[in-house]
């Protein structure tokens, strides 16, 4: 930008301030003014123009004449053109005095240039509502982008925790704002069962709560119950706000372990004459389910009222850490594996997943497992294996499938972020800012042919300790940034830069009222203090990653 035409409101040629950071972005003089008066021009699906139109009457500004400056006579354009040979998710945007104009391959690469042009507003844009007198100016310029990974996920655990609808309305905002395109919901846990079943309502009704909680060290119970389940229409609400912000839904129902609340309301589906109730602990209660066939019929009646809530092509089954101890002494689970001339209880595994996946195949759905179902056998030719364990496993899923890497170093997003004493609880750590930056979703040292089958990566916040919506933010935000770049980018080519530009991106999150953790440190309401939050001793991340790398060698 030319001496003297910065706008108000910019201290920062915003074009050298975009995160995560495009392929190429450049200012050039003048200022374009975006107000309602902005005339919208679609050449797409009518999809696109909902979007334009929605983001022209979203931006904040005063009610009454948006032309009320007497210096605002000018008419400007928002335009959009579809580009048929874009790749998904491309977009290109230039910003003359007259308008913005964008052109992308679709809907996705369209979500995704309103985003950046947002970003090319000042931070207060990101507010509901401001009084940003006759408009919003944008700096003259250009903006070419297209992501490096087409999987930019984010896993939220609402089984340990539940969050209301409205917190995962607006964390769907939060996400589209750094251009994540999944969010992955995992629904059932021991802890709770989250999710309505009309053809199973004990699933909501007995599994959706629990009358306490065992939180501190000391395994002491709260005393207060916790619960909450999303209704089949709050789901499909979910699932077009999302859809309407570029981010696809991926349900998780956990299955053939993790299964204690689901046991609770329908304990025949496991171990005959085993006790279960929704765990008030935040460990794992080694429940699983029968893998036979009465079971997979069950699961079916629950997959199929969800697929009908959520538009998606991709479910996730879960398969990790599954107590399969018991299945071999069990005479209806001996019977279906002399059937199928299994010898190995594993094979079972392999088998219950690779139904239940062919009856997603049925509804044109993709089957989604955690690596323990790539290990079993539990995959289906097109099965996506999301590989949170080390990296050796990822890597052998990935020479035959399509693989999302979930590594729990560096993506558990709910492990500490700095070694500092005054961080609250949580399972340990530190997984930093650095450490993210550092991500090679595809390693250089992988073949070609394997690099190609990692569609993308994901952060997780498993909440067994993160009971609030601003321990969520703690937890996710700035770390989100530096994954954001990672799956847009490739990688944080800079980090020095990618620094710079996150200080002017925490005035967009302070302006969304986003809760994240300050670069110096936590504010000592979000320390962990002396009570049941207080943070159980320094982090042991290089023990945990010898460990998740030793698990991840299992056969
Ligand atoms: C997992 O952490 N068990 C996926």
């Amino acid at each position: 930008m030319q001496a003297g035409s910065t706008p108000t409101g910019y201290a920062l040629d915003p074009y050298s301030t975009l995160l995560p950071q495009p392929e190429l972005a450049f200012s050039q003089p003048g200022t374009c003014l975006l107000n309602a008066r902005t005339a919208v021009e679609v050449a797409g699906s009518p999809e696109i123009d909902g979007l334009f139109r929605r983001f022209v009457a979203g931006l904040p500004l005063p009610t009454g004449d948006p032309g009320n400056d007497p210096a605002n006579t000018t008419q400007t354009t928002l335009s959009f053109v579809t580009e048929t040979d874009d790749a998904p998710g491309a977009y290109r945007i230039l910003v003359t005095e007259s308008g913005v104009g964008i052109r992308a391959g679709g809907f996705e690469g369209a979500v995704s240039a309103l985003t950046t042009l947002r970003q090319l507003m000042p931070a207060h844009a990101w507010r509901r509502e401001w009084n940003a007198g006759g408009g919003w100016a944008v700096p003259c310029g250009t903006v070419a982008d297209r992501p490096e990974y087409g999987w930019r996920g984010a896993m939220l655990d609402v089984a340990r925790h539940f969050f209301p609808k409205r917190t995962i309305l607006r964390y769907v905002d939060l996400l589209a704002a750094h251009r994540f395109n999944r969010l992955h919901l995992h629904l059932a846990d021991d802890q709770g069962w989250r999710v309505e079943s009309r053809r199973h309502p004990r699933l909501h009704e007995v599994g959706s709560w629990r009358p306490s909680t065992r939180l501190g060290p000391d395994g002491v119970p709260d005393g207060t119950p916790h619960g909450g389940y999303y209704t089949l229409d709050d789901l499909a609400e979910i699932s077009a706000y999302a859809r309407a912000r570029g981010i696809t839904i991926v349900p998780e129902i956990d299955v053939p372990g993790h299964t204690s609340a689901l046991r609770a309301a329908y304990p025949e589906l496991g171990r005959p004459g085993q006790e279960q109730a929704v765990l008030d602990t935040v460990w794992a209660g080694g429940s699983s389910l029968s893998p036979t066939r009465p079971v997979v019929a069950f699961l079916e009646d629950v997959l199929a009222e969800i697929l009908d809530a959520v538009d998606t092509p991709y479910v996730h089954l879960g398969g990790d850490e599954c107590d399969m101890g018991w299945w071999a002494d069990d005479p209806a689970i001996a019977a279906e594996m002399a059937e199928h001339g299994y010898t190995d209880v594993k094979q079972m595994h392999g088998h219950f997943l690779r139904s239940l996946g062919r009856f997603l195949s049925s509804r044109g759905v993709r089957m989604v497992v955690w690596d323990e179902g790539f290990v079993t056998g539990g995959v289906l030719p097109d099965t996506i294996v999301m590989a949170w364990r080390g990296h050796e496993v990822a890597g052998r899923a990935a020479a035959s499938h399509d693989v999302v890497r979930a590594p729990l170093f560096p993506t558990y997003f709910n492990f500490d972020q700095s070694d500092l004493p005054e961080e609250p609880r949580s399972e340990g750590g530190p997984i930093t800012l650095d450490d993210i930056a550092a991500f090679p979703p595809a390693p250089a040292e992988w073949p070609d042919g394997m690099r190609q089958r990692v569609l993308g990566a994901q952060f997780q916040i498993w909440s067994e300790w993160v009971a609030t919506e601003s321990r969520l933010d703690y937890l996710a935000f700035p770390r989100a940034c530096a994954l954001a770049e990672v799956l847009w980018r490739g990688r944080v080519a800079d980090p020095v830069d990618f620094e710079r530009r996150l200080t002017v991106h925490l005035e967009r999150l302070d302006a969304l009222g986003v809760g994240y953790r300050p670069p110096a440190g936590p504010h000592p309401w979000q320390t962990g203090g002396t009570g049941v939050w207080r943070r159980s001793g320094p982090g042991r991340i290089e023990e945990t990653k010898k460990w998740v790398e030793s698990i991840s060698r299992e056969p």
